[in-house]
């Protein structure tokens, strides 16, 4: 018997809509095959997906979970049987579930990962850690001592990006809402940790002492934090929206957008692993997966549940000022 978080309406209150179901034995169809799912996050997008805010929306009753890991037990017709017994990750397209004992996934969405490493840090290597990537390398050509700049500086895709700045010699200007994250942030290999403010524009011109951002990562949507923010930018620069915790659109200041051509763009990582070739995916989370086996990224873990304790784990997932991802995993390793 398969267990799995199904939702069986769109909106609403997630205690309600999204419920455990039992489902007799699984197998893969052709092109497919059964992962066992050792672990999946609950990230931002979930819940967003759930209330038919999300880029793909919902048909229900529609299996819950985008990312996750676990070892292939079953190939279906077409799919190399050498697969079975590896350990893979499961790309997002919110089309199948991975907050399950077991789900059937394409075999094109799946990537051999590991087993050296962390099972609940592979579990979150397709989303968060790919977005990092696709922001660094995808919208400005990066050089070493270049600086670039991001809010929500305590998040996972932070965890991320920071480092693989640090990495490619890239500067980083991290901006956080509250002091308490600030030491965190910079063990991360954050340069300058500034804590969001009225005087934010000023402490930023004091502390880049005539340098500007190449680019900024932005993830509030808030137009008065991006118009501080804006001002460290440099004159052509560009912003690149990540996320909107607020609900609101960013917006550019007007002189900012026309006297100085600060252009708007942004990030969307289920669309951008759709049109990616097999070799993009092979050589991004091949580079990545290495980095998390080697412990030189990683996201914070605040707990995990059994998918049998889920009002608890949404509830947990969506509290704010949270240190680090909700997973699920099965019961006996809760
Ligand atoms: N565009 C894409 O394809 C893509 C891909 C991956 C992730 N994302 C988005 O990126 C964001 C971060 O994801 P994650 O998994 O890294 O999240 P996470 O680890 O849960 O972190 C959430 C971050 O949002 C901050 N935050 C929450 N509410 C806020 C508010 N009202 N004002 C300012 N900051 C607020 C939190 O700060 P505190 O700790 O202070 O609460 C924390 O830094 C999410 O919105 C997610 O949906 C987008």
């Amino acid at each position: 018997m398969t267990s799995k978080l199904v939702l069986n309406a769109v909106g609403g209150d997630l205690e309600e809509t999204i419920t455990l179901v039992g489902e007799a034995e699984i197998s893969a169809g052709a092109g497919e095959v059964v992962v066992n799912v050792e672990a999946a996050p609950i990230n931002g997008a979930d819940p967003l997906f759930a209330m038919g805010w999300f880029g793909v929306y919902p048909e229900v009753p529609a299996d819950m979970g985008a990312e996750g890991v676990g070892r292939v037990v079953e190939v279906g017709p077409g799919v190399d049987p050498a697969l079975v017994g590896r350990r893979v990750v499961m790309l997002p397209t919110f089309r199948f579930g991975t907050w399950a004992t077991r789900t059937v996934v394409p075999v094109s969405n799946v990537v051999p990962v590991p087993e050296e490493a962390d099972p609940l840090q592979l579990a979150m290597l397709a989303v968060n850690p790919a977005t990092a990537y696709v922001l660094l390398h995808e919208y400005v050509d990066l050089q070493p001592g270049d600086w670039v700049g991001l809010n929500l500086a305590n998040s996972a895709v932070a965890h991320y990006l920071i480092p693989l700045a640090r990495r490619a010699g890239v500067r980083t200007l991290a901006v956080v809402r509250r002091e308490e994250v600030i030491d965190e942030v910079r063990r991360l290999g954050a340069d300058v940790v500034l804590v969001d403010g009225d005087d934010l524009a000023e402490r930023m011109a004091t502390t880049l002492d005539g340098a500007r951002l190449r680019v900024l990562y932005e993830g509030t949507g808030d137009p008065a934090q991006v118009a501080r923010l804006v001002t460290a930018v440099e004159d052509g620069g560009t912003v690149v929206a990540f996320s909107s915790v607020t609900g609101q659109a960013p917006v550019i200041p007007l002189p900012d957008l026309i006297y100085r051509g600060i252009s708007l763009r942004s990030v969307y990582i289920v669309g951008w692993l759709r049109s990616a070739s097999p070799k993009q995916l092979e050589q991004m989370y091949g580079e990545l997966a290495g980095l998390i086996t080697e412990g030189v990224i990683g996201a914070e873990v605040a707990a995990t549940y059994p998918l049998e304790e889920h009002v608890d784990a949404l509830r947990h997932a969506q509290q704010t000022e949270r240190n680090g991802k909700v997973l699920f995993v099965p019961a006996q390793a809760a």
